[in-house]
């Protein structure tokens, strides 16, 4: 009787300990481990988890003349490395560390924006004894004390979340080269059509490999349709007389097969020879306001043009994986206007 007493209470113990263990194992697997809620900007961002509980970001006094220099990979076209640039600028600011941008990431950005940020030489690039250290695509407070002298920030950040506290200094990294200015003002002026007080309406329609990346890598997600720029034009239409609708795209065919120019307040850009991701760039954010699909290209150019904004909201099927990589509320900011996407092509048939 005692005997068996015994060995039921150490029993009792020992799979309460191995519970415990086993718990704390999944915890920190889990996609979302810790459950702060950030608090940017008066909005309250539930970006890691589900927790009620707010706590605002606390924000740590910057090291003056801190030894070691920062990094971050450079990954992807315009708007990844846009993207890659504010997070490294923001991050290193928050940790009182010099940044460093990579070769590449100057090759992209120098010849359109009066960037600050000094390049890593060579030399540096290779001798230095980088730790990496992964990014999601959402601030954490856990950035804000990134152990490490010689930091590379890894991963595709391009979140609002990370820089939108320093957005002055942002956007003054990432104002245009005077000659692009002019540029851009100038094309802007010559499709007004001699109409005085345009509102000029940026409309940047992401295909090219998303259309596959959407429906085959992250399954269950589609991208913009017809009936969601009309519903997005038809926004601006109502609101401002003389709007003009500037149209960029990589799949420029399907946009004057599925956009109506009827109007005669449609000018699809692009055909010029001038054409380029650069330029495309530029007319957008020299808009005064935003129509976006999906994609960091569309979001920057929203961010930079500063005006109303229109996305393209729930794309995705909840089940998507892509959600584990990618949150609506990170990605836009909270006073964009989000119109949800017709998820029928990815339904399951009834
Ligand atoms: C110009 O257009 C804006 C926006 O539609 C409007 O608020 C403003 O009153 C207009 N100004 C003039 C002079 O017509
Ligand atoms: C709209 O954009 C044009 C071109 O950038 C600019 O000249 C104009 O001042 C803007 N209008 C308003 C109301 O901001
Ligand atoms: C997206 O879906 C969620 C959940 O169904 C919903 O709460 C949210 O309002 C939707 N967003 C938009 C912009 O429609």
């Amino acid at each position: 009787m005692k005997e068996s007493n015994i060995f039921s209470k150490k029993l009792y113990f020992g799979v309460m300990f191995f519970t415990v263990i086993l718990l704390s194992i999944a915890y920190s697997f889990m996609p979302f481990p810790s459950l702060t809620i950030i608090k940017w900007n008066k909005v309250d961002l539930s970006v890691e988890g589900t927790s009620k509980t707010t706590r605002a970001l606390q924000v740590p006094k910057p090291v003056i003349a801190s030894k070691g220099f920062w990094t971050i990979n450079s990954k992807g076209r315009l708007g990844n490395q846009m993207g890659e640039y504010a997070t490294l600028y923001a991050l290193a600011k928050l940790n009182g560390k010099q940044a460093y941008i990579p070769q590449a990431m100057a090759n992209y950005l120098s010849p359109i924006f009066r960037i600050n940020l000094p390049t890593l030489h060579e030399s540096m690039r290779n001798k230095v004894h980088w730790k990496n250290y992964h990014l999601n695509d959402w601030m954490e407070q856990r950035y804000c004390y990134v152990p490490g002298d010689y930091v590379k920030l890894t991963g595709y950040p391009c979140s609002w979340t990370f820089y939108h506290h320093i957005r002055e200094e942002i956007l003054r990294e990432f104002t245009f080269h005077d000659y692009i200015i002019k540029e851009a003002n100038k094309f802007l002026r010559s499709i007004s059509k001699g109409k005085a007080n345009v509102t000029y309406v940026a409309v940047h329609v992401r295909r090219g490999d998303y259309v596959r990346i959407m429906s085959k890598t992250w399954k269950l997600g589609v991208v913009a349709d017809k009936g969601y720029l009309e519903k997005a034009m038809s926004y601006f239409r109502k609101k401002y007389s003389n709007v003009v609708f500037v149209v960029t795209s990589e799949g420029m065919d399907w946009c004057k097969d599925n956009i109506d120019a009827s109007k005669g307040d449609v000018h699809f850009s692009g055909d010029e020879q001038s054409s380029s991701p650069a330029r495309d760039f530029s007319l957008l954010a020299h808009c005064n306001h935003t129509i976006m699909t999906i994609g960091t290209f569309g979001i920057w150019a929203a961010y930079l043009a500063g005006g109303e904004t229109i996305y393209l909201s729930n794309f995705t099927l909840p089940e998507s994986p892509f959600l584990k990589v990618f949150k609506y509320e990170a990605a836009f900011l909270p006073e964009w206007i989000g119109i949800p996407a017709d998820l029928s092509p990815v339904l399951p048939k009834k």
